[in-house]
């Protein structure tokens, strides 16, 4: 069975990728930053493996890319991301922005999936499925902003947009497919109770998604249900 990698495997959308990869019989690398704290994802059955990781550190990337050198991995899942700090807050304005947060956020959005993708390249080459699937938001759509608001974190996954389209271009003659998704709005810690879909919908889609794209489709935008999304 396929190999999956995912970061910010301890909750929310991570930790469903991780329970329904390992359902499937995948073997699952999760990486998340307490792995000892971590209940939800001990208590999940099948061959699923714990590592710590911190997206935002170059250390804990290269750390993890050590323990993993020359274990194949098929799909690396970029989930690891951050909202705000505090309450969920629909309308985070100019006055209202914080610019320290914002550069906390680029660093986990935008900087992490660059970091993490980069360290695991030797994993990725060594694996069959040469596939990189970064969670990103419809909030890094331009085309789609209508609301405005919420600088740094539309600002993190236009970014992040950007990136993919890098790793797509640059990787394409080694036959990756990189790809950015949105997820829906989703009922976790960041999406809050009153979000659309369950993260067991959510997840679903995104891997029904990643099972039918092939390299013609790298450097591609999509929404959970497959429907391509503008920049
Ligand atoms: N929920 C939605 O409606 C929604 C909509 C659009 C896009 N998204 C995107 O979907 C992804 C997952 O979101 P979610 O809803 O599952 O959010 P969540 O419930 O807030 O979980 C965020 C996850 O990211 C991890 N994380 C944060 N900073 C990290 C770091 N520096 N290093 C490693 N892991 C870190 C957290 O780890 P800890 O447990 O250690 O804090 C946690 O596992 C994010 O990229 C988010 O932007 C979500």
């Amino acid at each position: 069975m396929p190999t999956v990698l995912v970061t910010g495997a301890a909750r929310g959308l991570g930790l469903e990728f991780v329970r329904q990869y390992a359902a499937d019989g995948w073997t699952v690398l999760a990486g998340c930053r307490n792995p000892q704290g971590a209940e939800a994802l001990s208590a999940i059955g099948g061959d699923v493996h714990a590592y710590p990781l911190d997206v935002t550190s170059d250390e804990s990337c290269a750390a993890l890319a050590g323990m993993l050198a020359g274990r194949p991995i098929d799909l690396l899942v970029n989930n690891a991301g951050m909202a705000r700090r505090g309450p969920r807050r629909t309308n985070v304005g100019l006055a209202e922005t914080d610019t320290a947060e914002f550069a906390e956020i680029l660093q986990i959005n935008t900087i992490g999936p660059f970091r993490v993708t980069r360290a695991l390249l030797p994993c990725l080459r060594a694996g069959k499925g040469r596939m990189v699937a970064t969670v990103s938001s419809r909030m890094g759509s331009i085309a789609l902003n209508v609301g405005g608001s919420s600088y740094a974190y539309r600002a993190s996954k236009a970014a992040v947009n950007a990136v993919n389209k890098c790793f797509a271009i640059e990787l394409a003659p080694e036959g990756f497919t990189c790809v950015v998704l949105h997820p829906g709005w989703v009922r976790t810690d960041m999406g809050s109770a009153e979000a659309d879909i369950d993260a067991d919908e959510s997840v679903r889609g995104m891997r029904s998604v990643l099972a039918r794209l092939t390299p013609a489709d790298s450097g591609n935008f999509y929404n959970y249900d497959g429907a391509p999304l503008p920049w």
